[in-house]
């Protein structure tokens, strides 16, 4: 019995792992090691505060971070910027405010804004939604050592564009390896060399898409590193909490294991 139940456990597991990166159905997803994965993984501040000025730059025309509130920028485990430079960020950018009637600059109480395309769906859980496949029993396993693959089907996304376009029904479609179905209704957002990132780190195609995937997935999970470390507490907390049991139990009926031996 027992040992049925070990094979079935490393079966579990082993296929759970080769599934990891099957994500986007029938595109293809590459993997990528994030700063963040694993039980220890921790955001990589740099990164995020890469990532947002790619999003800031780029992709915020078309797309927008609605749920996301503009303080949350100067957290901790996040971006962490400067509270100065977050109430910047925010006041350039404008919202419309109903008890003014007027348009007023944003607040860094405010959330993001929506995109400027209404057929550009909004980033601030696409990180989350494009997860990956949690393996046929949904140990767990998968995501706790490789990531949840949503970050990587963003990034396999803005490399996976092949160069070829067509034209259906008035609309302008790019051929892309990691889209389901192949072909995408964006344009390339990136193509390398877009941003110039102050801390001078390369700006390459790859790493471009390796940065904002990282922001999105940071706003998809902003507090990641807390739960991770709460689940850490827990887990310890419950193997204690199984030995400590398990000796009083011994305890407890030693004296009548005793008296039954004796008679
Ligand atoms: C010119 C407008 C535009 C820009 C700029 C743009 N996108 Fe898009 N994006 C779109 C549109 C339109 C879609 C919907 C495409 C479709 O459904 O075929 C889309 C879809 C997506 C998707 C969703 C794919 C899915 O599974 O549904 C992701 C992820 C994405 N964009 C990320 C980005 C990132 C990251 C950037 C910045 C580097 C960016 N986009 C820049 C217009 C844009």
């Amino acid at each position: 019995m027992l040992k049925k139940l070990a094979i079935s456990a490393v079966a579990a597991l082993t296929l759970s792992a080769g599934g990891a990166l099957a994500a986007g159905a029938n595109g293809h997803v590459h993997d990528v090691d994030f700063s963040f994965e694993g039980p220890f993984g921790k955001y990589d501040q740099m990164q995020l505060q890469r990532g947002l000025q790619v999003y800031t730059e780029v992709c915020s025309a078309c797309h927008g971070l609605k749920f996301v509130p503009i303080r949350t920028l100067a957290d901790e485990g996040g971006p962490q910027l400067p509270e100065d430079q977050v109430r910047a960020y925010a006041a350039q950018l404008d919202i419309f405010d109903p008890e003014l009637d007027d348009t007023r600059p944003r607040t860094p109480a405010d959330k993001f804004p929506v995109g400027g395309d209404p057929k550009a769906p909004d980033l601030s859980l696409m990180a989350k939604a494009r997860s990956g496949f949690h393996g046929p029993y949904g140990t767990g396993m998968s995501q706790l050592f490789n990531g949840i693959g949503g970050p990587e089907y963003i990034v396999s996304i803005l490399t996976g564009y092949t160069g070829e376009e067509k034209e259906e029904a008035g609309t302008t479609f790019y051929e892309n390896t990691a889209f389901p179905g192949g072909w995408i209704a964006m344009a390339p957002p990136l193509s390398g060399e877009d941003v110039e990132f102050a801390d001078e780190h390369s700006n390459e195609l790859h790493h471009e898409a390796e940065d904002v995937a990282a922001f999105l997935m940071w706003t998809a999970e902003p507090k990641m590193m807390a739960r991770q470390q709460a689940g850490f507490v827990a887990v310890l907390f419950l193997t204690l909490l199984s030995v400590l049991l398990y000796l009083t139990n011994k305890r407890i009926w030693a004296p009548v294991k005793k008296a039954a031996k004796k008679a």
